[in-house]
């Protein structure tokens, strides 16, 4: 079957990024000029995904009027003759259809999953964390699914990660395969290095059966008192064949600070409207901080003395 729809979970709380995400979702945060769920919506048009439904939660009307039509301001843009303008506005509501659902408390990403089970229905589907861009030539999501049309079974996005990063994520166990897709042998979230099978994490991409959404209603939350997605895949995983794909690309997590900060430098300085101006400024302000800290440390040297 074709995967032909994604679900796009954005109703946690952020709280690794207040006082932002106090009165507005961290899905909106905008790398340079773009919110940050514009870049997942258009990796997932870009990767051949029809429908689109958002799990939204609190504050989080912003993301609603952002996919919608926006009269006043096409009208305004329209009178001033700012055609390109009108052009890219125009072009976000036309991207693909997005629907949405609530998901009234914030139980964990395994639950947020579940609140989508009418909208899937009984097909494969996508998933595409709504704080996680990733940077590739080939939309990772299309990576996912030419993965899944070879296996006909659920898909996790996986890469290396460093071992001080291993108890942040999902981490996976895997066995024989080829072409960066490998057999899941076994699932943990956020393990303590120790006791951590591999350093391959789960970031945030994955391609599931809908068999997950009975093993989600029975899933009782795990870490953290949430619903977890990474234990309902453990339960898939005695019952289906799971694959882990490593995916080509570079992925920020725009949920933390510095994975933010990381994403709008290096986009910034991808674009040709913005480059040159941005790395002059970024290279004299780093000269200027280097040479203080320089300064700083053989007077402190000297002092020593
Ligand atoms: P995170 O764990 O990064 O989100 O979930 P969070 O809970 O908002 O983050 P912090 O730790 O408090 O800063 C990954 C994705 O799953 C969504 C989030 O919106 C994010 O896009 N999510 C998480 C939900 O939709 N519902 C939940 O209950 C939890």
């Amino acid at each position: 079957m074709e995967v032909k729809k994604a679900v796009i979970p954005a109703a946690g709380l952020g709280t690794r990024f207040l006082p932002a995400t106090k009165a507005q979702p961290k899905e909106m945060l905008p790398v340079v000029d773009k919110p940050t769920i514009q870049y997942i919506v258009e990796e997932a048009v870009e990767s051949g995904i029809e429908d689109v439904i958002i799990i939204t939660g609190r504050h989080k009307r912003a993301i609603e009027d952002h996919f919608d039509k926006s009269f006043e301001l096409e009208v305004s843009l329209k009178e001033q003759g700012k055609v390109d303008r009108l052009r890219m506005v125009r072009e976000i509501s036309d991207l693909v259809d997005v629907h949405y659902v609530r998901q009234k408390e914030p139980l964990g990403l395994g639950h947020a999953i579940l609140c989508a089970k009418t909208f899937v229905g009984d097909e494969p589907f996508a998933i595409l964390l709504g704080d996680d861009i990733v940077k590739a030539e080939e939309p990772v999501t299309k990576q996912l699914i030419e993965s899944f049309n070879q296996k006909q079974s659920s898909v996790i996005g996986v890469q290396k990660v460093a071992d001080e990063l291993v108890s942040k994520y999902g981490i996976v166990d895997y066995s024989n395969g080829n072409n960066g897709t490998y057999q899941v042998r076994d699932l943990v979230e956020k393990p303590a290095l120790e006791e951590a099978p591999s350093n391959i994490a789960i970031l945030g991409r994955y391609i599931i059966t809908p068999a997950i959404f009975d093993i989600l209603e029975n899933t009782e939350p795990g870490k953290g008192g949430e619903i977890q997605l990474t234990d309902a895949l453990r339960t898939l995983l005695k019952q289906e064949e799971v694959y882990a794909h490593v995916f080509n690309g570079r992925r920020y997590d725009i949920g933390d600070k510095q994975g933010f900060l990381e994403a709008v430098v290096e986009f910034a300085l991808a674009r040709d409207d913005i480059r040159d101006d941005f790395k002059e400024y970024l290279f004299n302000y780093l000269q200027e901080e280097l040479k203080e800290e320089f300064y700083s440390e053989i007077a402190a040297l000297e002092k020593a003395k």
